[in-house]
């Protein structure tokens, strides 16, 4: 959501790494993490949905750990490692062939969130049982009703992964 410019708040620059890239943004204190991805450096991969952390859809990675953008201040991202949908697809993970392959979005609105989580949880758990996908995706809503589908294209990424293939 575009932050009201009317307000007055501070602004400061900060330095942080999204998708390998360096970044160097001035942002205003009120700016969340999406507003600044989404808006700011054209990376629209992180969607805002609900905009008060119940959905998922604009989840992203920072140092490791899923990260619910629209929850976040840009301004408290200074110095981070920043890991997002279109750093996931760059690098040709498993995951993106595995949700293509089973359907997994109808609207579409909510993949990225999904992705990135499942990413993360890849990360670190390489072979995830059923229940450890469901719940670590949990926090993930699809308005479409996908949910089948994301639990086998976890396993077959995971599979794949084990195989070898590029991440
Ligand atoms: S848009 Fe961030 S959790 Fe829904
Ligand atoms: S595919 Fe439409 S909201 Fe999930």
């Amino acid at each position: 959501m575009k932050p009201d410019k009317k307000v007055p708040v501070s602004e400061d620059e900060i330095n942080f790494s999204v998708n390998g890239d360096l970044y160097k943004v001035r942002v205003q204190s009120n700016w969340t993490l999406q507003y600044v991805l989404h808006d700011e450096l054209g990376l629209t991969g992180s969607k805002e949905l609900c905009n008060e952390g119940a959905c998922g859809a604009c989840a992203v990675i920072i140092d490791g750990r899923p990260v619910l953008s629209c929850m976040t201040l840009a301004i408290e991202c200074d110095g981070q490692t920043i890991e997002t949908v279109e750093g996931i697809a760059r690098a040709k993970h498993p995951l993106v062939e595995a949700y293509v392959k089973h359907s997994c979005m109808q609207c579409g609105y909510c993949t990225p969130g999904f992705i990135v989580t499942a990413k993360a949880l890849l990360d670190k758990n390489p072979s995830p049982a059923e229940e450890e996908i469901k719940e670590a995706l949990v926090g993930n809503l699809c308005r479409c009703g996908t949910y089948p589908q994301h639990i086998k294209a976890v396993l077959e990424a995971a599979n794949n992964l084990h195989r070898g293939q590029p991440i």
